[in-house]
């Protein structure tokens, strides 16, 4: 096979990497929260899982979203405060939850309890209001309650609940897919309901608050959509200069794959599904471009990861974690890169249990499945600097018509080192690739490498007695007047520090 070359273009800087790139979301579905980050109703523990805490805590997560997804839009954020026992039960429209798989919100798990869960972790919170069912008193209310310092009733109830500062929520999403489960409204619709949420939610900004809020819009995989929305936001008084951060979509792939049946050509066209994010970011740019041009709105994927058939409302999504899916989420994360222009945050769906989890849980176990491992692979391009690769791959042809690069690669620096991580998403065969780096000489002295899933089938479904074998290991690297060349083994990911 002929060898891949990357080239580096250590003088061609990108933008920074947001490190909030590497975020992350959990809905209260199936046992995200409940049994995954908070005990589950039937324990007889009440509070957060430890386990799942400290595996989270060791992740550094940079931003959590938060309460949904489809259930954002349906609630009621002043269920979920104050004494636990006196919280009502509600249904949850969309699905159900914690063990006992019933529609119901116990609102055990509020805003007080996730705002304490994300201080504790170190990561930014990311509140999603309700915009579906919702008014904009209550996303008003919401801020108040989180943000607000002065005597009002609403800053007091949150000091009676136990917190005395404000948490400092910077930022808030008005509403989710609302174009779909968010109440189903054109982009007409969507934008004129955000205009009048980010009136009531964003015009306090600077008056009442300490802190800046960022306020993000839905959009969606239609383009159209996207275009009419931004058409139809900036179209009053305010003009483009609408209190509007950031504009979202979601990116699901694989729902035709079946982990359980899927063949290797079934693996390739689930690849180039996922790479199907680098066309959506363009297009999602396009459409803020065309119509803000004198401001600067950050592009969000707040929902993107794997999604098989396995995953269904009745089991809470749940789906095995395989190697597979962490190979596509390598190879996402190297797209967010070259995109760190335009990108502001992604969130992959979902943090625990829930579809492509980092970190599942079985009764008293809680363990990393393989997509955490390249998670961490992946932290030190948090922050730098990307730049340009160029990377020179074979290509397969799949019988769709469409293709799959079988070498992906993407690259950042700091001031001390260059960060290179490589994809072989070839399930079949090894590759042999040649990596140069423009304007720098490394020796084996100054570099490090290791490499994910060596030697593991990229099916094996990970669980708590396997989940260790998933670790990174060392990776040798061949250095011959100053080109690196490897050998990756089929379904691998490496990162190589250059110092
Ligand atoms: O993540 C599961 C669901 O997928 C979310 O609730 C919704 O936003 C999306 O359709």
């Amino acid at each position: 096979m002929t060898n891949a070359r990357v080239t580096v273009h250590t003088e061609a800087g990108i933008d920074r990497i947001a490190p909030e790139m590497h975020g992350h979301f959990s809905e209260h579905l199936g046992r995200c929260i409940y049994d995954g980050i908070w005990h589950s109703d039937e324990d007889k523990e009440v509070g957060f899982r430890e386990d799942v805490v400290s595996l989270l805590a060791d992740l550094e997560m940079p931003v959590l979203r938060w309460p949904g997804g489809c259930f954002a839009d349906d609630y009621h954020w002043e269920d979920g405060i104050g004494p636990r026992e006196e919280r009502p039960r509600r249904r949850n429209l969309f699905w159900a939850q914690d063990t006992h798989e019933v529609p119901e919100e116990s609102n055990a798990f509020g805003t007080d309890e996730f705002l304490e869960l994300c201080e504790h972790i170190g990561t930014e919170p990311y509140l999603a209001v309700n915009v579906g069912s919702g008014d904009p008193q209550e996303a008003a209310d919401w801020v108040e309650y989180c943000n607000y310092d002065g005597e009002t009733e609403l800053a007091n109830r949150r000091r009676e609940n136990g917190r005395e500062d404000p948490y400092g929520v910077r930022y808030w999403g008005l509403g989710n897919e609302n174009w779909g489960c968010g109440g189903q409204m054109t982009p007409e619709q969507y934008a004129r309901e955000y205009r009048r949420f980010a009136t009531y939610v964003g015009s306090m900004d600077n008056l009442m608050l300490d802190h800046d809020l960022e306020l993000i819009a839905c959009g969606f995989e239609n383009h159209k959509w996207n275009r009419r929305f931004m058409e139809e936001v900036g179209s009053t008084g305010w003009g483009v200069e609408f209190p509007l951060d950031h504009l979202t979509l979601h990116h699901y792939y694989g729902r035709t794959m079946s982990v359980a049946e899927a063949d290797e050509d079934q693996y390739d066209r689930f690849l180039a599904e996922a790479l199907e994010i680098d066309d959506h970011i363009e297009r999602i740019s396009a459409a803020i471009d065309a119509v803000a041009t004198t401001r600067d709105i950050g592009v969000i994927i707040d929902e993107w990861g794997a999604w098989h058939p396995e995953s269904v409302p009745e089991n809470g999504l749940e789906q095995p974690g395989t190697v597979l899916d962490a190979l596509s989420a390598a190879a996402v994360l190297d797209v967010f890169n070259h995109h760190s222009d335009v990108m502001t945050m992604s969130n992959i769906a979902q943090t625990v249990n829930v579809l492509q989890c980092l970190v599942e849980t079985d009764g008293d176990d809680a363990w990393a499945r393989p997509t955490y491992r390249v998670f961490d692979l992946y932290a030190p391009h948090k922050d730098n600097e990307a730049v340009q690769t160029s990377v020179d791959t074979p290509v397969r042809k799949l019988d769709d018509d469409g293709e799959l690069p079988l070498v992906g690669a993407s690259a950042s620096i700091n001031d001390d080192e260059i960060y290179v991580t490589l994809t072989n998403l070839d399930c079949r065969e090894s590759h042999t690739i040649d990596v140069t780096l423009e304007g720098t000489t490394p020796d084996t002295e100054n570099v490090d490498a290791k490499v994910l899933f060596a030697n593991r089938d990229v099916d094996t479904e990970v669980d708590t007695d396997n989940a260790d074998e998933f670790e990174a290991e060392n990776l040798e690297i061949a250095i011959d007047d100053g080109i690196l060349t490897v050998e990756l083994a089929s379904s691998t990911v490496a990162g190589i520090a250059i110092r």
